[in-house]
């Protein structure tokens, strides 16, 4: 009979329909759509502890608490104990370094200005602004010296640097600020960039000091991570499969990844650590912790 067949199917439905919201972890996040694989992977498919070792990278300081960047979102992720705090670094009119992740301040500042266009004291009169509930947080632009000086040898720097005006302006600078600050040791800091000629220049500077070659989410190409003079390759997470984990991994060389969508970043976190990756660029700690207890 017709009816009994849509009946049948229907119960199979129902049962198949609830086993798939079953298999969604309980995050924040859990309404979003997640890719099949995503939601299919489980600590069985990765023989032994494959999440022990992940570096907890605390993207922009603790951006999911505070304003990005600021040293109030940076003791946070120091207070949660992250491995590193991860500093985005851009240079200001008069060479000095402050930790900012876009080119314009507007992202985060109450001011829509190109941070290169001023001098360290001007940027320093821009408030940072976040908005909880009713209240306004403010937090002033961070210089990496201020960085270093709340910190000093209590924190593990992991820091990009980039092209200024297309050259390799702010590596020297960096060097020589680690350099004042006892802080040139790969106990302290790692060194991050999208530009191989920027890493060059670190490493001409301080051999000894660890990068990371990122790569941008079209370009990424294992060939070339695998010929890269990099102790680490960054990757973001939709190009991280686990043969492209165990590819770089059996040369010695470790996966850290980044995360660019908001909505899948924690149901991507999950899958990228079960394939034993090396470090996370997360943008919320503790709940990267808890992946790794799982
Ligand atoms: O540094 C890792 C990740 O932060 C790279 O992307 O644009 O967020 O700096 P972005
Ligand atoms: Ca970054």
């Amino acid at each position: 009979m017709p009816w009994r067949s849509a009946l049948l199917v229907l119960v199979i439905a129902i049962f198949i329909i609830s086993g798939f919201f079953e298999a969604e972890p309980q995050t924040p996040q859990t309404t979003a759509k997640y890719g099949t694989e995503a939601l299919y992977v489980s600590a069985a498919d990765k023989p032994g502890d494959a999440s022990a070792d992940v570096e907890i990278i605390a993207h922009c300081g603790a951006n999911h608490v505070f304003d990005e960047h600021t040293l109030t979102a940076d003791k946070i992720a120091s207070k949660a104990e992250a491995d590193s705090i991860e500093i985005d670094l851009r240079m200001t009119k008069d060479h000095e370094l402050i930790a900012f992740h876009d080119t314009t301040l507007d992202c985060t500042a109450t001011e829509a200005v190109a941070p290169k266009e001023f001098r360290r004291s001007e940027i320093k009169q821009f408030d940072t602004a976040t908005m909880f509930g009713q209240e306004t947080y403010k937090d002033s632009v961070t210089t990496l010296d201020e960085i270093f000086a709340a910190f000093g040898q209590e924190a593990h720097y992991y820091m990009e640097t980039r092209l200024v005006d297309g050259d390799t302006k702010m590596e020297e600078p960096l060097i020589n600020l680690l350099q004042e600050n006892n802080l040139l040791d790969p106990k302290y800091v790692s060194i991050q960039s999208f530009s191989k000629e920027s890493l060059q220049k670190i490493q001409e500077f301080a051999p000894e000091i660890r990068t990371t070659l990122l790569y941008e989410t079209d370009k990424f190409d294992l060939e070339d991570a695998l010929e890269a003079d990099a102790d680490v390759i960054g990757i973001e997470s939709r190009n991280v499969t686990q043969d492209v984990v165990d590819a770089l991994q059996q040369e010695g060389i470790e996966v850290h990844v980044f995360f660019t969508e908001e909505r899948t970043e924690l149901i991507e976190q999950q899958r990228v650590i079960m394939y034993g990756v090396d470090g996370v660029f997360t943008d919320d700690i503790d709940f990267t912790r808890q992946v790794m207890k799982q």
